[in-house]
């Protein structure tokens, strides 16, 4: 591990992330029983804070958790955890496990109290080849299970088909499930295609994106319209442009699939003008307080 490690938060302290310990009965190490969530930080200022703090509070729905801490209290103490890593740009990562328990119960034991973890690390900046050349992609077949909404950390499959991707030195790993485009590995997929951008529907199929949500109302504001539709492997490959959504390094494009250039194999107009106003929004956001967007 790098030195010098940041300061994290657990189970209501601040500790030196080198000294953060937790029992390996935790149900989240024995059972990936617990769900996530990673916010980027730019300027000291955690980003869309209440789209994460709602997918968290529904990923804990989802799972038969209760929030283990208002809305209010995360504001603070993320912001704290922020400001005593240095402010700048970093991205938080949020862990809530169910708690741990000796016995190893596949049934929780309903009692228990929640590991809450916090920990921050460095955001890199976009990389200034992105700009020119884009990034590379593979398709791998979806492999996980039936709800994919949650942000869990039973991310097995996903660490699998990012592996693929990794392999071929690519960014990025694209999921079709029965000849249809799902997401990234770890990001929202989306596609343009006659100057409209098209998004898989919602459901249980795919993360409610963060990324995806600010790209609609960008675009909206744009005028670039977005369609949610069913996109097929076909209309994938066949696309003018093919985004990536990150809640850690933005919007990506997609510059080759599987190996074969996406359109002239450079990143597009509609990536160009998303990009643009992607950075127009966070400075506009910069000075807002920690709840709100703009
Ligand atoms: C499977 C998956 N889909 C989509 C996303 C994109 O979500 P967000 O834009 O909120 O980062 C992520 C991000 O972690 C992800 O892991």
């Amino acid at each position: 591990m790098a030195a010098p490690l940041p300061i994290a938060w657990l189970n209501g302290e601040f500790v030196a992330l080198s000294e953060a310990r937790i029992s390996p009965l935790d149900r989240g190490f024995l059972f990936a029983d617990s769900v996530y969530e990673v916010l980027p930080v730019y300027d000291g200022r955690p980003f869309l804070f209440n789209a994460h703090l709602s997918r968290l509070e529904r990923s804990l729905s989802a799972i038969g958790m209760a929030p283990p801490l208002p809305r209010s209290r995360w504001a603070e103490l993320l912001g704290e955890l922020v400001a005593r890593n240095g402010g700048g740009q970093q991205f938080v990562y949020v862990q809530v496990s169910r708690g741990a328990e000796y016995g190893r119960n596949h049934a929780p034991d309903p009692t228990l109290t929640p590991t809450l973890f916090m920990m921050t690390s460095p955001l890199a900046p976009l990389d200034p080849s992105v700009r020119a050349h884009g990034v590379d992609a593979v398709t791998v077949a979806d492999e996980r299970w039936k709800r994919c909404d949650i942000k869990s950390n039973a991310l097995l499959a996903n660490i699998l088909a990012k592996n693929v991707a990794a392999r071929a030195g690519a960014t990025e790993a694209i999921l079709l499930a029965q000849g249809q485009l799902r997401e990234g590995a770890s990001s929202a997929v989306m596609i343009v295609r006659n100057g409209v951008i098209y998004a898989p529907p919602e459901g249980n199929e795919i993360l409610p994106s963060t990324t995806r949500v600010l790209v609609t109302l960008l675009a909206t504001r744009l005028g670039i319209p977005v369609q949610q539709q069913v996109i097929t492997e076909a209309e994938l490959r066949a696309a003018d442009e093919v985004l990536l959504g990150f809640a850690t390094r933005g919007v990506l494009p997609v510059c080759r699939l599987d190996g074969t250039a996406i359109n002239s194999g450079h990143p597009g107009p509609v990536w160009q003008r998303l990009q643009t106003a992607f950075e127009a929004y966070r400075s506009t956001v910069a000075s807002l307080p920690i709840d709100e967007e703009a």
